[in-house]
């Protein structure tokens, strides 16, 4: 890029800046990017850039795959029920290892790298995240259309998040990075849904933005066409893909998202955090990369970022 290219692409990202110094950004880092270092390594290049030019950013991250891959190694046995993962004593113990362990060190390091201050946490610490064990819910198949009554074991639902610890951080200049593991009754700790964990975090926080990053482009019309990029959702949309269309993953993270939006969190987006640039494209331009949902379906994207 020539030297004027390189000064129109800082103006056009002027009426951004002055938009969002200040404001606070909620972030979720899906498992595959964790696990994969040239990604994790972009996203932390991204993160240093939206730090500094002043964004409160907050990081949360699971790594249900990475907790899965361990306890096989450890021929630990990883029971899931309709594509859900029961948490036993053992695999709890694994998730404590792997998510507040290595991919959160690992995190951190990345975050370094880039020159980003990361501070490392859990739910567990100073009460951010509580939580309720889940109890037995009644799960159908949805191959066999079996019913039957599951306990989970140790995974539990958020009941309260209480973000003080991480207003002290991002007073102080600190980039949080939250795993997912929350504090339940008694001392107990549980294994939660990052998807989750941010929704509720970002309203707590009165984010401006949630941006969940994951291995696809965003939602897809049809989660086997990768082509099938939906890149503007409003709130009936949502609903409609809820109902039919979003399985698995997805439906935690449109969940998260509706949760965001009846919370206050005005924009939600879903993209890809495997591909170079999607965020600072998702922030810094009209077009954006991946998929924008937001309660009010009469601005256009183009209204505002
Ligand atoms: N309509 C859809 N659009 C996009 N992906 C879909 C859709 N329906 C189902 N999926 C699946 O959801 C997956 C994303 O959720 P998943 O939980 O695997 O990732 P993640 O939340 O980013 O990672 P992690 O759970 O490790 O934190 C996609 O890889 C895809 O297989
Ligand atoms: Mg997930």
């Amino acid at each position: 890029m020539t030297g004027n290219g390189r000064v129109r692409g800082l103006r056009s990202a002027v009426p951004y800046l002055r938009l969002f110094k200040g404001t606070t950004f909620v972030l979720k880092l899906g498992g595959e990017i964790l696990a994969n270092p040239h990604a994790l390594d972009g996203v932390a290049d991204q993160v240093s850039l939206l730090h500094q030019v002043g964004i409160r950013v907050v990081i949360v991250h699971g790594g249900g795959h990475q907790a899965s891959d361990l306890a096989s190694r450890l021929g630990i046995p990883v029971e899931t029920v309709a594509g859900r993962r029961v948490t036993s004593d053992e695999t709890l113990e694994v998730a404590k290892m792997v998510f507040a362990g290595k991919l959160n060190t690992d995190l951190l390091a990345a975050l370094r790298r880039a020159h980003v201050p990361g501070v490392g946490l859990s739910g567990v610490d100073a009460g951010l995240v509580h939580a309720r064990r889940r109890p037995r819910v009644e799960v159908t198949d949805p191959d066999s259309g079996d019913r039957r009554d599951v306990d989970f074991g140790w995974v539990g639902d958020v009941e309260s998040v209480n973000p003080r610890l991480l207003v002290h951080l991002l007073d102080g200049g600190f980039v949080p990075a939250v795993c997912s593991l929350a504090g339940g009754e008694d001392g107990a700790v549980l294994n939660v849904n990052a998807d989750t964990i941010a929704a509720r975090l970002a309203v707590a926080l009165k984010a401006v933005k949630l941006i969940l990053l994951t291995s696809t482009d965003g939602v897809l019309a049809d989660a086997a066409k990768p082509a099938s990029l939906i890149s503007h959702m409003d709130r009936s949309r949502l609903e409609e893909l809820l109902a039919h269309g979003a399985r698995g993953g997805m439906h935690a993270k449109l969940m998260a998202c509706r949760e965001a939006l009846d919370g206050g969190v005005p924009r939600t987006h879903v993209i890809s955090g495997l591909r170079d640039d999607s965020l600072l494209t998702e922030v810094f331009t009209n077009e954006g990369c991946g998929t924008l949902i937001e309660n009010d379906p009469a601005r256009a994207p183009e209204d505002a970022p």
